[in-house]
């Protein structure tokens, strides 16, 4: 029997460089997820610039609810929860998102709920399929990078997390070494599959005991060798073979072999620290890279756990995700006040 309510859930995501919405319900999940991306706005910079990413927001937000309400058939009345993403991210841009789900949560007198983005993200895996508790996540995106051991919906501990940069930062810091635009991840992956993922350069695999990641010390091994391979000038910060390809090739190779390794170990401690869980999920935008997707689908089937990661719309910042939470915190009734600030 199910005893839930029957609820109607607007999901508002807007912590860093996408504007999004979307529409969750009981009875029939995902209505609707609909996004607008600011990456195009940010490349000329080489990373997100803060107050440009709050401007766009503020002009999207509105069309971007709309359509995520009328794609779903519902208008704003039907909405009975206003989920919106409070932390971590850009305070410019989480304002736009908050201000927004309060203003609507007010004039409609219906509760808000307030949605920590990298909970979301754990749960995008939930999106698309039944994941069985507890299980391993690794989320990793440009900002985060991080180990979770979930026990439940809602119920999730903090096993291990990156020291300095995130996994996303590495790949955009690496990729900007030898000329590539931002954001660097995707053309790494197109670069190494080039060169058939091939660990040409044997990059320091930063192996420790623990389950914490490190990735800036990789981004400055990758540089210092190079350096030692005269391919990049520390005094002008160049490359100095702009059009040799095949270097390109080889380095993003061997990096994401390297990053695959690592992500590899450290799902290897924990899963002799926690040997009862059942599936590992990886999410997160980095989770868009395929090779990686595969590398850890198949050491998961050799230890015989089930592997989940999202598809790509639910890998990188969505609204889905934030419906969803916001789905579930509901039914707890786990709800926030109108005074609910950012970071909160
Ligand atoms: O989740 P996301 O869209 O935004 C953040 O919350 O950061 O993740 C963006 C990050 C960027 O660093 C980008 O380079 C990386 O995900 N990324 C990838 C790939 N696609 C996106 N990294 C490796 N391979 C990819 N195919
Ligand atoms: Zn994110």
């Amino acid at each position: 029997m199910n005893m839930q309510k029957q609820l109607t859930i607007l999901g508002i995501e807007s912590s860093c460089d996408e504007t999004a919405a979307a529409v969750y319900t009981t009875d029939q999940g995902l209505l609707s997820s609909v996004l607008h991306s600011q990456t195009a706005l940010h490349m000329p910079y080489g990373g997100v610039v803060p107050e440009v990413a709050s401007r766009s927001h503020i002009e999207k937000i509105t069309p971007i609810v709309t359509e995520a309400l009328s794609t779903a058939n519902k208008k704003l009345e039907d909405i009975d929860v206003f989920a919106v993403t409070t932390k971590p991210g850009l305070a410019g841009s989480l304002l736009v998102g908050l201000c927004f789900a309060k203003a609507v949560a007010y004039t409609q007198q219906k509760p808000i709920v307030a949605v920590n983005h990298l909970e979301g993200h754990i749960a995008s895996a939930h999106l698309e399929n039944n994941i069985p508790f507890p299980y391993l996540c690794i989320t990793a995106s440009g900002g985060h990078t991080a180990l979770y051991l979930v026990k439940n919906f809602g119920d999730f501990e903090l096993i291990g997390q990156t020291v300095d940069d995130a996994a996303g930062e590495a790949f955009d810091k690496i990729a900007s070494l030898i000329g590539l635009e931002y954001p660097g991840g995707p053309l790494i992956e197109k670069l190494a599959q080039k060169h058939n993922f091939e660990d040409v350069f044997h990059y320091p695999r930063m192996r420790k005991k623990g389950l914490d990641f490190s990735f800036s010390g990789l981004k400055t091994a990758v540089l210092y060798d190079l350096v030692k391979r005269g391919a990049y000038d520390l005094a002008t910060k160049k490359i100095l073979k702009p059009h040799d390809m095949l270097l390109k090739e080889q380095v993003a190779s061997s990096l994401l072999v390297c990053v695959a390794d690592i992500f590899e170990d450290r799902l290897a401690q924990a899963l002799e620290l926690y040997p009862q869980v059942t599936a590992l999920s990886f999410v997160g935008g980095v989770a868009c890279n395929n090779y990686l997707k595969e590398r850890l689908a198949l050491f998961a089937h050799k230890r015989k756990k089930l592997f989940f990661s999202p598809s790509k719309k639910y890998c990188t910042d969505n609204a889905a995700m934030i419906a969803f939470v916001g789905h579930y915190k509901a039914q707890k009734g786990l709800f926030a006040p109108l005074t609910l600030e950012i970071f909160e």
